[in-house]
């Protein structure tokens, strides 16, 4: 993995925005997998920026989100799906059928995740995968636990990630308990992985992701399996990296 240093969250999103265009550049019609959470949302902005000034071009793009809440529905301004029309597709010239986002509403969660991997397959699998990570080391909703979960799975969320996503809701009772999410097999298949990390928060996470043991007590740390991960942090997400290898520069290949 190749960890990148950003100086604070607007170089972690700008930095992340040159990526993420220099794949729909050079693959037109690529597959993004993309996440949400308050991390990505900066380099969203980027690129709508570089869509409005017909610097990108979305038109033959083609995503899959990584998780929904179950019994959210795409209307539910806490859904994942309203957070990617709201700051990504309704803003740019993706073509909605050509987006999607698990079903929180789904009557058979169990067939939903069956249906999204078998979305996935038909796409030809993922390009580029864009993550944020949880503070115990979740990527998409996959939170600790003893085996990594392969296929799009549901799951119950645990009580430190509804409270941490709790400030996006009025109180904390109405945060679902449980989200389907893509599972590590499909994270890991994506050809390519770019995983963004802000703030003090994140450290201890990030740190244990990079240089801890590979292990499904912190579902981060499979990437160091994937051969090419690059991360984008912000030297507050840094800081236990900085503090425990001694690096000082700016970017680090692990
Ligand atoms: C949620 C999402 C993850 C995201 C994480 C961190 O639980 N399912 O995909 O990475 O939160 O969120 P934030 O970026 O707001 O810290």
């Amino acid at each position: 993995m190749r960890i990148y240093a950003a100086k604070d969250y607007k170089d972690m999103s700008r930095k992340a925005a040159n990526l993420i265009s220099a794949q729909v550049i050079m693959k037109p019609d690529a597959v993004l997998g993309l996440a949400t959470g308050s991390t990505p949302v900066g380099a969203y902005e980027q690129l709508r920026e570089w869509h409005d000034k017909g610097d990108l071009d979305f038109s033959a793009i083609r995503s899959v989100n990584l998780d929904e809440y179950k019994g959210l529905s795409g209307e539910h301004d806490q859904s994942y799906r309203y957070f990617m029309n709201h700051n990504l597709f309704d803003h740019v010239n993706i073509k909605k059928e050509n987006t999607n986002v698990p079903s929180g509403l789904a009557q058979d969660a169990e067939a939903e995740c069956r249906r999204y991997d078998g979305v996935i397959r038909e796409l030809g699998g993922i390009d580029l995968q864009l993550l944020g990570i949880g503070g115990n080391g979740h990527i998409g909703f996959n939170e600790p636990c003893d085996v990594f979960e392969k296929g799009t799975h549901v799951v119950t969320l645990t009580e430190e990630t509804r409270r941490s996503n709790a400030r996006f809701f009025s109180s904390i009772d109405e945060v679902p308990t449980h989200a389907l999410t893509m599972g590590i097999g499909g994270i890991m298949s994506a050809k390519k992985v770019l995983l963004l990390a802000s703030g003090e928060a994140k450290a201890q996470a990030l740190y244990d992701s990079c240089f801890g043991p590979v292990t499904p007590g912190v579902p981060a740390s499979v990437l160091q399996l994937h051969n090419d991960v690059v991360i984008i942090a912000d030297e507050a997400a840094l800081a236990m990296i900085r503090q425990k290898t001694g690096w000082e520069g700016e970017v680090y290949d692990n």
